[in-house]
């Protein structure tokens, strides 16, 4: 459990019988030996981070660990979604093997979805499976990426396209940490906080809408409210669909046009939050050209992501392009873009929409 002293103390539970795992969620956890109390036994522990996290809270998370690892190895990768590749993931394994860091070893992703997903890629291929632990360190990270299992590396042709599901066997979010990220990275995050309202709750838009410059002001008790709420939700849909059968797909709502702007301005160019939040306003506008969502629905999330400090307006990268790099994500089916839209206030449905209306939401939005 996180510190008793601690102000803020939350678990949410994953569940997913013999993987199920907890989310612990407070301050000052890292440098805790209490959170890392119970992992699977093992001698050698390795932190994977990267350069910009490592010199930040390398040296509270190796305390908190020394107690449970006669090792404590550390691997620090280029920061960067740039460098979400096999060039880096190699960097991983080079060290495991190269300290004959055996099945039982366990990884600590410390840092962002770009950590988390390397490491999580990199634990589910060494030696066919070694434990791994997320420790995020972006708000992002908190909220969406280090929950779930999903794992992966880009490939130029699209992002995230080689991985695998593979679950963590805890995740420790240390609230202490947003303390540090840019403001930039702040508005990314809470733009996978913002997705988690419209479509599964409502309650949550609201309280958002509300709470939006305390969270902008990094407020310990907002922040760890929104990251409760939407691992709770998250959790939910998870437990229900871990490998993306059908309704996992909607918490994917904004990433189809948003990665399509990532792809086609070259990795790094928009952080990943920002496009989910310009993806989400054009995902809003396809909804309503569709007619599943009023157009007062549509102006009051996208005042919110504007608010939240993100883009509303994609790039010019010209339709066409957008069409081609949409068709290569992983929800496409026979060369079909499938989006997830709205059906409704507070609920998401995946479907495929004529091209001529996805042009007629790009005129509007981008460029
Ligand atoms: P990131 O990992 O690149 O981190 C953002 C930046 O903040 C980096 O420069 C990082 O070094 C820095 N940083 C991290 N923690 C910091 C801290 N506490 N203080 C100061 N700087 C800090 O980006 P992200 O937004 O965390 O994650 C985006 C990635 O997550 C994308 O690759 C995306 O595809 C992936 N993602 C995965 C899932 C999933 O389910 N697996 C879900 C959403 C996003
Ligand atoms: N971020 C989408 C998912 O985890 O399914």
């Amino acid at each position: 459990m996180p510190p008793k002293d601690s102000p803020i103390s939350e678990q949410v539970r994953i569940a997913l019988g013999e993987r199920s795992y907890d989310i612990r969620i407070g301050a000052g956890l890292l440098g805790d030996p209490a959170s890392w109390q119970g992992l699977p036994a093992a001698a050698t522990a390795l932190i994977v981070t990267n350069e910009t996290v490592g010199p930040l809270y390398g040296a509270a998370l190796k305390q908190g660990l020394r107690p449970h690892y006669r090792t404590v190895l550390e691997v620090v990768l280029p920061d960067g979604e740039a460098h979400k590749d096999w060039g880096t993931l190699n960097l991983i394994f080079d060290v495991l093997l190269a300290n004959g860091c055996d099945r039982k070893t366990v990884l600590f992703a410390l840092g962002g979805g770009v950590v988390g997903d390397m490491t999580g890629f990199a634990a589910a291929s060494y030696m066919r499976g070694v434990p791994f632990v997320q420790v995020p360190t972006t708000l992002l990270a908190q909220v969406d990426s280090s929950v779930g299992g999903k794992t992966a590396i880009n490939h130029p042709l699209g992002k995230n396209m080689i991985g695998a599901f593979y679950q963590p066997v805890r995740v420790v979010c240390d609230l202490a940490t947003v303390s540090t990220l840019p403001a930039r990275e702040l508005s990314a995050g809470l733009a996978e906080v913002i997705k988690y309202g419209p479509i599964a709750d409502l309650a949550f838009l609201d309280w958002i809408e509300a709470n939006l410059d305390a969270l902008l002001q990094r407020e310990p008790v907002a922040l760890a409210h929104a990251v409760r709420r939407s691992c709770e939700i998250k959790a939910h849909v998870v437990s229900q669909d871990e490998r993306e059968a059908g309704l996992r797909a909607i918490l994917n709502f904004g990433h189809t046009f948003g990665h399509a702007i990532e792809a086609g301005l070259g990795y790094g160019e928009w952080l990943h939050g920002e496009g989910v939040g310009c993806g989400m306003v054009m995902a809003l506008q396809l909804s309503q050209r569709l007619g599943l969502v009023d157009a007062g629905f549509v102006q009051r999330v996208t005042r919110l992501i504007e608010r939240a400090g993100l883009p509303v307006r994609g790039p010019d990268l010209g339709a066409e392009r957008y069409l081609e790099l949409m068709r290569v994500d992983k929800k496409s089916e026979g060369g079909e873009i499938r989006f997830v839209l709205l059906d409704g206030p507070g609920r998401a449905t995946l479907r495929a929409a004529p091209d001529a209306v996805v042009r007629q939401v790009l005129a509007e939005c981008a460029g």
